[in-house]
């Protein structure tokens, strides 16, 4: 997958793709990710990314022009049809497993457009970009973790994203539901153990436990997911312990 990101700080995105899981899926090509400065595209001499709002009000706005040659490059490194535009912001629906899952199938590279200050002008948001995407209800300084946030979860869904496949089979959020809880060793730890079952060797048995604990989990954790996606019949089955 292709992934152009247009930022004024390119240095907040190259050591986070260099680490880690992502560094090795980089590394291997699962996902190139290509950073463009914005104010390289600025016209002027100085540079200037940034002015006062029109209406006036406190601190200053992205230019339109800098931003517009940056995501018309974007485009032409994405080749023919060019990318997906999507700007970071706080204003945007938040981002969904479900979202991501869609993204990592998208056929077109993607272009990730990062606001700083008080954001850009809006100008920019009604003609170039397709799509807003926000990371939560809170302000950050700039869409830069966004787009980090963005690369990382598409990335582990992408063919070779992760060492073991398997380990993207019922995780969080994989059908509006929490994951069930993980131990490791050692078997007591602090004076606590570790529920039987899982030591029991028993597959059928850890399988319907693990399904039983994330169902009561959702519930306790994040009922809104249960209000979203209420509980099947075979959930509601497998909550009273009974069999099929
Ligand atoms: C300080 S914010 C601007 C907030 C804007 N004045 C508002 O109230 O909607 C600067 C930039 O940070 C990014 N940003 C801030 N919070 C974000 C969030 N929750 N999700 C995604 N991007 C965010 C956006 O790119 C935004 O243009």
């Amino acid at each position: 997958m292709h992934i152009v990101v247009c930022t004024l700080f390119p240095e907040l995105i190259s050591p986070f793709l260099a680490t880690g899981l992502l560094g090795k899926a980089v590394a291997r090509g699962t996902v190139n990710v290509e950073t463009i400065n914005i104010r390289d595209f600025a016209p002027d001499r100085h540079h200037h990314v940034d002015d006062v709002p029109y209406g006036g009000g406190p601190g200053m706005v992205m230019k339109p022009e800098p931003l517009a040659a940056c995501i018309r490059d974007a485009h032409a490194r994405c080749g023919e049809g060019g990318g997906h535009v999507i700007y970071l912001s706080p204003q945007g629906p938040s981002l969904t497993q479900k979202r991501v899952v869609e993204l990592s199938n998208l056929d077109k590279p993607l272009i990730l457009l990062n606001g700083r200050y008080e954001g850009i002008d809006e100008r920019i948001i009604e003609r170039h970009v397709h799509e807003e995407i926000s990371i939560g209800d809170y302000v950050l300084y700039g869409g830069e973790l966004g787009s980090l946030v963005i690369i990382e979860a598409i990335t582990r869904l992408l063919p070779d994203g992760v060492g073991n496949r398997d380990s993207l089979a019922e995780e969080s959020h994989d059908h509006g539901r929490v994951e069930y809880p993980q131990y490791t060793r050692p078997p007591e730890f602090e004076g606590q153990g570790v529920p039987e079952v899982l030591i029991s060797g028993h597959h059928a048995q850890i399988a319907a436990w693990r399904h039983r604990m994330s169902l009561l989990r959702t519930m306790q954790k994040r009922p809104d997911l249960i209000e979203k996606f209420p509980l099947t019949a075979d959930e509601i089955r497998v909550l009273e312990g009974r069999k099929k």
